[in-house]
């Protein structure tokens, strides 16, 4: 605030708070990354390997995916859709995505929100309501909760990927509920681990529950398909309502449920942020649908990936650092102190590599961790330059 005649007792506690937040090294600031390729950005003007991208299968950057959304553009020389999708937000386009979606996820429908953050809330607050119980993984991602907390449900959070924990609270708790849902991400977006389907699935058979389930960071990483980590494991159930997003390793901006059409009917009734709120542009919509047809071929891309994950998780282990484990793209460091995190950051940029510094509230208090994420377009020697740099840090 530069103007003090203005100077409530309001702006003074924004500035305070912000203080607070900067004292303990949790201020955000926005810092541009240029994009330089698929593996490089320019930040702070200088050019550097960039480990913070979640576009694992380098979609992004797809000529076949640029195409369609140039072509779409051309075709309608259009490029918003101008309104939410009940009025007159949904082209023909939209229409092939939503199909695209379905085939892809081998369902009867599916929903395409404005992103996968929208998608979450809209789908756990529609679906579940104040008489019902949401038993929430302690490490969903921000979506999940904040979806949780507009449905009004009672809400049972269980330790991280804790199991047992899990069948306890559900067997004190699932009374409690007319509905009872299962909230989870498949892979944690923060740790790189996975939820443990076959034990979840099981629980949602033995105690009628359904698993509303995050396929953010899944979605064409693991799977045959790459339709997710059910795919991956093999598992079927109309017990899973799934969610996925277009905007990580699919390359665009989007989110979306695929399901049953009396599911997908609700949510066009029911989900608050897909109906309020205007349907993606129309180049995105022609982006994704040919995202998904190319990563639906890229199987030996999805084994390259997890099989890189792998080899640079040892790597780090043999550093003596505290690494996750898992063959997810996602690969976090755990440093523990928002301060150090910050500084190993600073340290790694000027060596070349950008890695992102995780710190609280987006992790719990002691969990600040650097977080690495692989594309599969990472050469080795830019991988080579990562673990130098952390070896030296
Ligand atoms: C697990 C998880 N779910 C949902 C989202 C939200 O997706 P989007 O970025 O498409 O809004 C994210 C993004 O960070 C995520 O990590």
């Amino acid at each position: 605030m530069t103007d003090k005649s203005s100077h409530s007792a309001f702006w003074s506690h924004l500035e305070d708070a912000l203080e607070a937040r900067h004292a303990e090294s949790l201020n955000r600031k926005c810092t541009v990354s240029e994009p330089l390729g698929p593996t490089t950005i320019s930040r702070n003007g200088k050019t550097v390997v960039n480990f913070g991208a979640n576009d694992y299968l380098g979609l992004a950057w797809h000529p076949g995916v640029r195409q369609a959304a140039m072509e779409a553009s051309h075709k309608l020389q259009k490029f918003g859709s101008g309104a939410s999708p009940l009025v007159t937000g949904q082209t023909e386009q939209h229409a092939k995505l939503r199909k695209t979606i379905a085939e892809f996820k081998d369902c009867e429908d599916a929903i395409v929100f404005s992103s996968g953050y929208a998608a979450n809330v809209g789908t756990v607050a529609s679906l579940a309501g104040k008489e019902d119980v949401i038993f929430s993984d302690s490490l969903n991602h921000a979506s999940l909760i904040d979806g949780c907390r507009l449905s009004r449900a009672q809400v049972v959070v269980y330790p991280h990927c804790d199991h047992d924990a899990l069948r306890q609270l559900v067997q004190q708790n699932r009374h409690r509920g007319r509905f009872a849902f299962i909230a989870t991400d498949s892979v944690f977006s923060m740790d790189g681990d996975l939820a443990q389907l076959a034990e979840i699935n099981r629980l949602c058979e033995e105690f009628d529950l359904h698993c509303i389930l995050d396929e953010a960071h899944a979605t064409g990483v693991y799977g045959e398909s790459g339709q997710g980590l059910a795919e991956h494991l093999g598992i079927i159930s109309n017990r899973f309502i799934s969610v996925g997003t277009l905007s990580k390793a699919l390359g665009c901006v989007g989110g979306f449920v695929a399901g049953p059409r009396v599911l997908i009917e609700w949510l066009t009734n029911f989900a608050r942020s897909w109906v309020y709120s205007t349907a993606s542009t129309i180049p995105n919509a022609a982006a994704a649908c040919q995202a998904i047809s190319i990563a639906k071929t890229m199987r030996a891309e999805r084994i390259q990936l997890a099989t890189q994950a792998v080899q640079l998780r040892a790597k780090l282990g043999q550093l003596g650092l505290q690494v996750g484990m898992g063959d997810s793209p996602i690969i976090p460091i755990y440093i523990n102190d928002p301060k150090r995190v910050l500084l190993a950051s600073e340290r790694l940029l000027q060596m070349g590599v950008y890695v992102p510094a995780i710190r609280p509230p987006t992790v719990p208090r002691d969990g600040s961790l650097l977080r690495i994420s692989l594309s599969v377009c990472h050469t080795e020697s830019e991988i080579d330059l990562l673990t130098n740099a952390i070896a030296l840090w």
